[in-house]
């Protein structure tokens, strides 16, 4: 794939008016969308970070994101829907913020635009809190897309440490975009894939904001790359994919999100 893809965003708010602590303005969403465009093309500051042994593995996925001007039916929009909901909290389990029938906000095409929900809580199908999840491609249309829980979307607002500089969707949007965890997802075994050839083997997932490097896997002296989007550090401690997650991304988006490409 080559040049500058321009990706068109559709933000579905789903909060409950009653509780003014639960607003997410117009601000606080284009502040969702710089984050992205800034981790997408290695623009953004903290990128710097990355370790020396690391440094000529970051990419730019060369993939920007801008709300929708036009909405389905080719009329002037601002790229965001806003629908009250009194629904006490969302699951992973019913996918229940993705229809209007079950208080959430109908998906606009998915081969046009990327879905992006917010709701005020999240939870997963034994009732945890969780911050985000995402459709990988290949899945139903009425659901495709990814939801961000309102306390790690964007920047400001709502967002809340140590999930508030916008990190949550970059990771979602790589899964959206094929992409997986980078520990492979085998709990620990080691014998699990991204199916990525420039990330690191490792164990599992890391959490917080650790110091370099991490060993695991026999994966020393450099170890995990748990400054990758596709781990679970803290939102300032994560800031580089690699040019193989890139690729991995591109041949999605020759392939299962082509409609993307025209
Ligand atoms: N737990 C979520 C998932 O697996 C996202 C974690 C995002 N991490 C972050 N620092 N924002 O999809
Ligand atoms: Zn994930
Ligand atoms: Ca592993």
């Amino acid at each position: 794939r080559n040049g500058l893809l321009t990706i068109p965003v559709v933000v579905h708010v789903v909060l409950n008016p009653a509780d003014p602590a639960q607003n997410v303005s117009d601000a606080q969403i284009q502040s969702q969308i710089d984050v992205l465009n800034e981790d997408f093309r290695a623009d953004n500051p903290d990128v710097a970070g990355v370790p020396p042994v690391w440094t000529d593995r970051v990419a730019d996925c060369n993939i920007e994101f801008r709300l929708a001007s036009q909405d389905p039916n080719g009329s002037p929009t601002d790229g965001i829907t806003r629908t009250p909901s009194t629904v006490p909290f969302f699951t992973t389990e019913l996918d229940d913020v993705k229809s209007s029938a079950t208080g959430g906000a109908d998906p606009w095409p998915s081969d046009d635009y990327l879905n992006m929900w917010v709701c005020n809580d999240l939870r997963d199908g034994i009732g945890r809190v969780i911050l985000g999840y995402a459709q990988f491609p290949g899945g139903p249309p009425t659901t495709d897309g990814v939801v961000i829980a309102s306390f790690c979307f964007g920047k400001g607002g709502t967002a809340q440490a140590p999930f508030d500089l916008g990190r949550t969707a970059t990771h979602e949007i790589g899964h959206w975009l094929d992409l997986r965890h980078i520990w492979g997802d085998d709990r620990g075994s080691c014998s699990g894939s991204d199916m990525v050839d420039d990330t690191p083997n490792q164990a599992d997932a890391t959490f917080n904001s650790p110091a370099f490097p991490q060993i695991s896997c026999n994966n020393g002296p450099d170890g995990n790359m748990f400054m990758n989007y596709m781990d679970y550090t803290d939102d300032a401690a994560m800031f580089m994919f690699t040019k193989g997650q890139s690729r991995r991304i591109d041949a999605c988006l020759e392939g299962e999100r082509a409609s993307f490409l025209t």
